[in-house]
């Protein structure tokens, strides 16, 4: 039986559709996105995952009204669906400690930076990139790593370099490690954690 994964997001979804494009070219055998999950029912991601058959559901913290009830909600609709793997693409809600301990090695993030730098509280999106581009590195990336009650602290997965160039501002970086690091690493981590599971099932 396949791994069954939920990919959780936020906003435009561009790892969501990587996965989805490396499932349909075969390169997730062991796995099969059951389901996406956003926290914000504005998120293209919801479009992508419309097009693409897969069902999809909004749950959001300010109308489950705390984060108590926000997590509980999620661990509902995960249950209920029979997740094995959840995977966060962009997906902006921490999680506590009382869901991530439900998942052990069981959850997945992605990270736009060689962790450990440029991680950890107010580390997203485009701050990454603005962050590494004043400490002047000439290498960034992206990570993938299990995730715990540590924001980006979790034990890492896959990690791939990416060149800074010269003339790099926030976006054109973020783009660059996008497309030659996050769109690659993400869907063979998903390959890689949905056969281990498969495999001790
Ligand atoms: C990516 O840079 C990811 O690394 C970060 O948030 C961004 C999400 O982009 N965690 P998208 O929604 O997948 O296009």
């Amino acid at each position: 039986m396949k791994t069954r994964i939920a990919v959780l997001v936020s906003g435009g979804g561009t790892n969501l559709q990587a996965l989805i494009d490396a499932e349909l070219r075969g390169e997730i055998p062991h796995g099969e996105i059951v389901m996406v999950v956003s926290n914000n029912s504005g998120a293209y991601a919801l479009e992508r995952a419309r097009q693409a058959g897969i069902p999809a559901a909004v749950v959001s913290k300010k109308e489950c009204g705390s984060q108590a009830a926000f997590e509980a909600r999620l661990q509902g609709i995960l249950e209920i669906n029979g997740v094995d793997l959840v995977i966060l693409a962009g997906f902006m809600s921490i999680l506590s400690e009382g869901f991530t301990k439900k998942w052990p090695n069981r959850i997945l993030n992605i990270h736009p930076s060689l962790i450990p730098a440029f991680c950890g509280e107010g580390f997203y999106g485009l701050h990454v990139h603005e962050a590494a581009l004043e400490r002047g590195v000439k290498l960034t990336g992206a990570t993938v790593h299990f995730v715990n009650e540590i924001a980006d602290g979790g034990p890492i997965l896959l990690q791939k370099a990416v060149e800074v160039l010269p003339d790099d501002t926030p976006e054109t970086l973020q783009r660059r490690v996008m497309e030659q690091a996050e769109w690659q690493l993400l869907p063979q981590a998903a390959e890689m954690v949905s056969r281990q599971i498969a495999e001790n099932r």
